[in-house]
């Protein structure tokens, strides 16, 4: 197809844009690969600004691919913080110690080779490849898909135009600045709802501004259907501590821990087989609302405590709130603490 206008001139709006109003973030500072590439997981469903107060804390305690080889996984996954999404951690985790253990001991320095690496996907390879190593690949994000897809008054997502466009515009010398500025331009100019056309650089060569209504570009997502998940958790004080379990490996929230729990249906009974001991009365509930999933948590104080059998339960822990917790379980396990505070 042929690009609406010049890419030419398109990359040096693009570029002229990004010289003056580049929004200066902390891994823009660097060319060091790993540094970008902890960004980018970071950045993965999670808002810059959030970021940003996390990014500095992880490297300072991780400051290169050997050291995060090196931690255990448990600490990587508590240096991520509440950044939700704990596969991310695993996987930076997991990919760290691939290229450790790889002949060089170095990143890939291609997006392919950084593609075969756990947890790098096409965007990632592509961005951490073009900002650290001026490969010629594009990475497109959300925002970097909004704004070409209004460019060329695209309605479908993940269209070949949008991929075409973003390959010929970053193939030039600057790659990673193309692809970080039509990031921002998304983040900043060409946001979903209210796009200020007027102080975009692209806006005299946009169809979707021509037509009068950049923001149906591109088609909205069809809403997930979100399903309700109910959740048992059993708070068991034993010795100062409570007791704490591990979620299995694969699945929500994998690898965390929470207070010990049953989900889905019947899972008061089957928490209350498990323990051996009748739950008693719900204590405190909460919510916590996931992308595809609603989730219901009711906690009970087994009166019991002392008969739980404990061969099923995980650690005890003096400071649950410091362990690698699901979301789910910290609000719980917050909700139980105030309660206690009140009474
Ligand atoms: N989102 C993901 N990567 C980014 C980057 N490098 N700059 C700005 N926003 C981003």
């Amino acid at each position: 197809m042929t690009p609406p206008s010049p890419v030419r001139a398109l990359r040096a709006r693009l570029l002229a844009y990004y010289d003056a109003h580049a929004r200066d973030l902390p891994w823009r500072r660097t060319r060091d690969p790993y540094r970008i590439w902890v960004s980018e997981v970071m950045l993965q469903q999670t808002r810059v600004a959030v970021v940003t107060q996390r990014y500095e804390r992880f490297l300072a305690r991780f400051p290169d691919v050997a050291s995060l080889a090196r931690a255990s996984a448990e600490t990587v996954l508590r240096g991520m913080g509440r950044l939700g999404y704990y596969s991310r951690a695993r996987n930076l985790h997991a990919a760290a110690r691939a290229v450790e253990r790889s002949p060089r001991r170095r990143m890939p320095e291609s997006a392919r080779g950084l593609a075969e690496l756990p947890g790098i996907g096409a965007y990632t390879a592509g961005a951490v490849a073009s900002i650290a190593f001026g490969e010629r690949v594009p990475a497109v994000d959300g925002n970097a898909e909004r704004v070409l897809a209004r460019l060329l008054a695209h309605g479908r997502r993940k269209s070949t135009a949008v991929s075409e466009i973003a390959r010929a515009l970053v193939d030039c010398e600057r790659p990673g600045d193309v692809n970080q500025a039509l990031m921002d331009l998304g983040a900043v100019v060409c946001t979903a709802r209210t796009p200020r056309c007027a102080a975009c650089p692209l806006g005299a060569h946009c169809r979707g501004r021509a037509l009068g209504a950049p923001e149906r570009f591109p088609a909205k997502r069809a809403r997930p259907s979100v399903a309700k998940l109910d959740v048992v958790f059993a708070w068991i004080p034993s010795g100062g501590g409570v007791w704490l379990e591990r979620r299995p490996l694969a699945g929500l929230w994998s690898g965390l821990w929470q207070l010990p729990a049953e989900e889905g249906p019947r899972a008061r009974g089957r928490l209350a087989e498990r323990l051996g001991v009748d739950l008693g009365r719900v204590r405190v509930r909460v919510h916590h609302a996931l992308t595809h999933r609603s989730v219901e948590a009711r906690v009970y104080v087994p009166s019991d405590a002392p008969h739980v059998r404990r061969r099923t339960l995980g650690a005890r822990s003096r400071d649950p709130l410091a362990a690698p917790l699901s979301a789910l379980a910290r609000k719980a396990i917050v909700a139980m603490r105030s309660r206690a505070a009140s009474r």
